[in-house]
């Protein structure tokens, strides 16, 4: 019988490869950390902090810069003794409106066992509680509202915090937020006058290329990996991989990490390009289940409908012909099939979601017209739709053509 047994031929620490992870240098983020630091000297001076506005995609860097200048902050100033700095940091990502931030924020500040709860308060007596604990601290406050996007419409905080000062509610704390996102509607969605005080500052960080993750993954390497567990070409694989779809150095820490645990359980010595592939494959299949999680049974019935006319090669398809399809499966399993409209929406998402790509095609007298086709590997659709559906019947059917017509 196998038994458990210790393997440490790739990782000499793998948790410098995981995302909580604060890595000692960033890399390739020398401008923007120069205006980051810009946008944070008033702090230093013992002025008003400026409120920033900080925005790129997922994986760029945002939240990683931002600890890492927010400690380095808070050493350097330690120096000056005429500013008291504290920094409060809340990942809103759960929190999907003010009044849940501020809750947050207040019990944040409270000592352990003096928190309030997280209901049954109106919004304005909640705001006072974190003025009284903004104001019984004093000084700086820099308050970190990460993935504030998720705050979503109700973003009274945004609005109210910001104007405090001006507005007599707080007379000795010097509050400045720092609102981070990656949903780059989220700006343009805020009221005009959030938008004024809550982007004073605004910075942006591009996604990376190829070149950039690749020194990313090097610097990250020499701590996690052993000394020649990785062939040379592996970093360069993955930093393109990575820059192709998205620019993120997450994504690209993800597949080493993975292609690493692939080398480690099949007792390979090194690290390749083939172990990279099947990083890339399951890293794939992860965001197509990951994606279809947000959908609804009609969503999953909508991409069933594409892959089934992947699996007869008849894709790119029509919109008219995947509706057809739809249908069909949808009698076949006893689900009321919806309106061409609303599966038009259900697979306008899977677009957006990265699974389907469309093409738009010109037709003269009927005007324009969708063709839809997957846009991730057919046996990682397939595969993440037998995890959320339970149809063998229809899968097997799909997976019997997909055979036939050697669609992998
Ligand atoms: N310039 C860099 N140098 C070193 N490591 C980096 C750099 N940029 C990002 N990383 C690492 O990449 C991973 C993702 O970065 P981070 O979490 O900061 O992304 P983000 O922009 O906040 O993404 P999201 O919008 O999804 O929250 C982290 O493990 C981080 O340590
Ligand atoms: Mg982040």
């Amino acid at each position: 019988m196998r038994r458990f047994e210790r393997k440490q031929n790739i990782f000499t620490n793998k948790d410098a490869l995981s995302e909580s992870y604060q890595p000692e240098r960033i890399q390739e983020r020398d401008e923007e950390i120069d205006e980051y630091m810009d946008a944070l000297q008033p702090v230093v001076d013992g002025w008003e902090p400026n409120n920033i506005f900080l925005y790129g995609n997922t994986g760029v860097g945002k939240t990683a810069v931002t600890e890492y200048l927010l400690d380095m902050l808070l050493e350097d100033i330690a120096t000056y003794d005429d500013v008291d700095l504290n920094v409060v940091s809340v990942n809103c990502k759960t929190l999907n409106s003010s009044y849940q931030v501020a809750v947050e924020l207040v019990n944040e500040l409270r000592p352990t066992g003096a928190e309030i709860s997280s209901t049954g308060y109106p919004q304005q007596t909640v705001f006072k509680k974190l003025y009284a604990e903004l104001e019984k601290l004093g000084g700086t406050v820099l308050l970190m509202l990460d993935e504030v996007d998720s705050i979503g419409s109700r973003d009274e905080l945004l609005y109210e915090l910001p104007r405090a000062r001006a507005n007599g509610k707080l007379e000795q704390a010097k509050v400045g937020l720092i609102g981070i996102s990656n949903d780059f509607k989220f700006r343009d969605r805020l009221d005009p006058r959030v938008q004024d005080t809550l982007c004073e500052r605004e910075l942006h960080f591009p996604p990376y290329d190829a070149p950039e993750l690749e020194n990313i993954l090097r610097s990250r390497s020499e701590v996690a990996l052993a000394d020649g567990a990785v062939e040379d070409s592996v970093l360069k694989l993955c930093a393109a991989l990575a820059a192709k779809d998205s620019g993120s150095a997450r994504q690209a820490l993800d597949l080493l990490r993975l292609a690493g645990e692939h080398a480690e359980n099949r007792d390979d010595e090194t690290i390749t390009d083939k172990h990279v592939e099947i990083a890339q494959d399951k890293l794939e299949q992860e965001r197509v289940v990951e994606g279809m999680r947000e959908l609804t049974v009609n969503g999953h019935f909508a991409l069933l409908a594409v892959v089934s006319k992947a699996a007869s090669r008849e894709t790119p398809c029509r919109m008219r012909n995947v509706y057809q399809e739809y249908v069909r499966l949808c009698e076949s399993a006893g689900v009321d099939p919806l309106a061409q409209r609303s599966v038009h929406n259900h697979l306008s998402d899977l677009r957006m979601l990265g699974i389907l790509s469309a093409e738009e095609n010109r037709s003269g007298s009927r005007g324009n017209y969708y063709s839809y086709a997957l846009d991730v590997p057919f046996s990682s659709a397939l595969t993440a739709l037998s995890d959320v559906l339970s149809l063998t019947s229809v899968l097997d059917e799909i997976r019997a053509t997909a055979r036939r017509n050697d669609v992998a």
